[in-house]
């Protein structure tokens, strides 16, 4: 989402001081349209994610939010690279054994290595949905992939299954009577306990054709041999407290429990840096993957 001259005007400075000055007023309303939903003086977590992913839709206070989390814990970056390179991993694992269906919950801002551009190496037919709560998200993730008939970008919550596999761009994409993907990476620690995460994920799963599958990669602090790094991650996860998308960590028997329903596909839980190739012996960074198949539901729920 750029201006003529390439800037990323969403976060163009635009109060008087060392970076820029205040506009005229008929551009400050020009303007109140982009930025009335958009509040940028609150920290966001896509947009901190962004940051530490080396992007550029990003403003002050998403930079000073990434930045505490990173004093917190220095491997945040390293553990949003990894979370990523799992999905990148899943993506390829899912299309090259014939799912060309897939749907991002949380997909956040648009990077390098996105799921499209992953799943198009596989199967150039394959079709992504991506959605996100976050309105300069989806803005642009729209601005970036202009017009295909393979990606639709939807703004919706994924606590609310129902509303959200519903909308125009979910529904008219992607055929439920065929295997979807589900891709959960990074988000489900936005989702508390409160909100009935295995509910919601039972809806998911009730939704879904045999032979889909269902993505997560949770952020945790259970690393009783690493107890450092558990401390770390904990710290960090605490700046999220004050934002509008708190953090939940949880052990690796809290997303067994969680996964009730779903088969682990082999190697099982594990964290995500851990999830490449040759890669078993590496220090772990905070978060656990797992690639899962639905199992059908119990007679007596359905
Ligand atoms: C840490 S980013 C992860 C982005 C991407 N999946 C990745 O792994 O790089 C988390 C994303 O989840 C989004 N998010 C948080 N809560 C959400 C919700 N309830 N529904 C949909 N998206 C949500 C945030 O806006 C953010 O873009």
């Amino acid at each position: 989402m750029s201006d003529h001259n390439g800037t990323n005007f969403l976060f163009r400075p635009t109060r008087t001081g060392a970076h820029g000055t205040i506009p005229p007023a008929n551009e400050r309303d020009r303007r109140r349209r982009w930025w009335d939903p958009i509040d940028i003086d609150q920290p966001n977590a896509a947009r901190a994610h962004d940051f530490l992913l080396g992007g550029s839709h990003n403003g002050d206070a998403d930079r000073r939010l990434a930045r505490t989390v990173s004093d917190a814990y220095p491997g945040a970056v390293s553990l949003a690279r990894a979370n990523r390179a799992f999905l990148r991993h899943a993506v390829r694992h899912c299309v090259g054994n014939g799912i060309t269906q897939l749907l991002e919950l949380g997909a956040g801002l648009p990077t390098a290595g996105s799921v499209h551009e992953v799943a198009w190496t596989e199967d150039p037919s394959a079709r992504v949905a991506y959605v996100d709560v976050e309105p300069v998200a989806v803005a642009y993730s729209r601005d970036l992939l202009g017009h295909t008939d393979q990606v639709t970008v939807t703004q919706a919550d994924l606590r609310h299954p129902r509303a959200m596999l519903s909308s125009p761009g979910v529904a008219d994409l992607l055929d439920f009577t065929r295997p979807v993907a589900v891709l959960l990476v990074g988000v489900l620690h936005f989702v508390s306990d409160s909100d009935q995460p295995a509910q919601i994920l039972r809806t998911y799963r009730d939704a879904l054709a045999p032979g889909s599958v269902l993505v997560v990669a949770q952020s945790s602090a259970d690393y009783p041999e690493h107890p450092r790094l558990a401390e770390a991650i904990r710290a960090a996860n605490s700046h999220y407290a004050s934002t509008r998308t708190p953090g939940t960590l949880r052990s690796r028997a809290e997303l067994i429990e969680l996964l009730d329903g779903w088969e682990l596909e082999p190697p099982g839980i594990l964290d995500v840096a851990r999830w490449e190739r040759g890669r078993m012996h590496a220090d772990p960074l905070g978060g656990y993957g797992a690639i899962t198949r639905p199992l059908p539901a119990p007679v007596w729920a359905r």
